[in-house]
């Protein structure tokens, strides 16, 4: 390493830190950028430059990174009670509050909320409760859980068995058994040359009761689905996909849990991504921005069905054997309860169905760049696809990096967001407003532009 590295704050991190989804070697060799600080949606490094957060972080710093009413909100919170528990029949207090307000705001049906600390958590929860609801239901074989092609639902051992991203599997011996997988519901990347989306919808549809079919309905228990798919490239739902696919799962008695980690609160400009797409969840996961991402907190919301099943067979043998240490922190309660004030008093998604008009209009202009093949999003979700050829939707030799090229170029100019590959996601502070719209988008633009005479 670079001596002058050495005596850095990123040459202790290159010695002694593990990252999580990065490249261990860059790591290593080059140290990591080290950020300190952060105001609105702009974050700043350890040599004080400043960036636009185009991912609010991981899609969840939705109110930014300096909101001073949730930092007094954990500092009230961390002097009455800084810590307690929800085993044993009891609870702290913002934690009851913070059930009822979710109970009230989740879409129709969802009675009933258990919190975890991460989506991954609340992912394996919402797993082992379909699996005690089929148990205390006498339904001892229906346990197969089936998600998407580019689907994440996080990094656990039966998370990443769900999540369809290979590098979340490969090298990990995963998927684990009684997990399936089908294809997935963007229409551009899916779609055959020539078919509708109308008939690429009913071929998806077909193809999932197919799979219900092979396998056995009586062995199927759960779907579960992102209303909009994050971490796979932003890949919004083909027109009618969860009318079609709802109505196969009603039909065969299995469990739709709608997997709100980065599309709850706001993300699509309604509450839920639920809201935004007509679903009917049985469960619905939610975290990120239940906190705004200040506090690690998830939460499970499920139906009054569900909760009788959990409710019986808890009962019958003592107790409901799941639960964290840190499951529904006071301090982290305190925190969410005061983000969704602050969402309901402030009308954060009113505002985002303003701003995302400009994020959206700009978003899609790009679509008649020479690079761009695709450009696709909703509310405050938007994604850039770079292709070598527009017509065949063909992508670039990945050894050319180039949506590494583009994210090295904004970065240069003060824009953060994420490439995955060629793809380049988009989901900024719920709060940003159009000025920063335009300047993520001028910025993005010039980057585009840039890297394309470089080929
Ligand atoms: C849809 C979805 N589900 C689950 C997860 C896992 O959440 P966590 O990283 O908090 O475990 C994520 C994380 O990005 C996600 O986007």
């Amino acid at each position: 390493m670079d001596t002058a590295l050495l005596n850095t704050l990123s040459a202790l991190d290159a010695r002694h830190h593990i990252h999580g989804n990065s490249n261990p070697r860059a790591v290593v060799e080059n140290g990591a950028q080290v950020f300190s600080r952060g105001k609105g949606i702009r974050v700043v490094d350890e040599d004080g430059k400043h960036y636009i957060e185009g991912l609010a972080g991981l899609w969840c710093a939705s109110l930014g990174f300096n909101e001073e009413r949730l930092v007094e909100a954990a500092e009230k919170q961390m002097r009455e009670m800084p810590y307690y528990h929800s085993f044993f029949g009891r609870a702290p207090v913002p934690t009851i509050k913070l059930a009822a307000r979710l109970a009230e705001i989740t879409p129709e049906g969802i009675e009933k909320i258990f919190f975890a600390c991460s989506g991954s958590e609340a992912v394996d929860t919402a797993i082992k409760m379909i699996w005690y609801y089929n148990n205390a239901t006498d339904r001892p074989e229906k346990k197969k859980m089936i998600s998407r092609q580019n689907s994440y639902h996080g990094v656990t051992v039966a998370g990443a068995s769900m999540t369809r991203i290979p590098i979340n599997q490969e090298g990990f011996d995963l998927p684990i058994d009684r997990f399936l997988q089908v294809g997935g519901s963007h229409y551009y990347r899916y779609g055959e040359a020539g078919e509708t989306e109308e008939a690429f919808v009913a071929r998806r549809a077909a193809e999932l009761e197919d799979l219900i079919q092979s396998e056995g309905p009586d062995t199927i228990a759960g779907f579960f689905a992102e209303p909009v798919q994050g971490a796979g490239g932003i890949l919004p739902p083909a027109e009618g996909y969860f009318e079609a696919i709802q109505k196969i799962l009603r039909k065969y008695d299995i469990f739709f849990v709608a997997d709100e980690v980065i599309c709850g609160f706001g993300r699509t400009g309604n509450m839920f991504g639920s809201d935004t797409y007509d679903l009917k969840p049985d469960i619905i996961i939610m975290a990120k921005g239940l906190s705004a991402g200040y506090q690690p907190i998830s939460a499970v919301g499920v139906t009054g069905r569900i909760f009788d099943g959990i409710h019986n067979l808890g009962a019958q043998k003592g107790a409901f054997g799941h639960g964290f240490t840190y499951g529904g922190h006071p301090v982290a309660a305190a925190v969410a309860l005061e983000a969704q004030n602050i969402y309901q008093e402030r009308n954060i998604v009113g505002h985002v169905q303003t701003v995302c008009r400009k994020f959206q209009s700009r978003l899609s202009t790009l679509s008649d760049h020479p690079l761009v093949g695709d450009t696709r999003g909703i509310g405050l979700l938007g994604a850039v696809e770079l292709v070598a050829d527009k017509a065949t939707k063909t992508r670039f030799d990945p050894s050319i990096g180039l949506g590494n090229k583009v994210f090295e170029e904004t970065k240069r100019n003060g824009l953060l967001f994420r490439n995955a590959g060629d793809q380049l996601l988009f989901s900024p502070p719920l709060i940003i407003s159009e000025r920063e719209v335009k300047e993520i988008f001028d910025i993005l633009e010039n980057a585009l532009n840039k890297v394309a005479e470089t080929l």
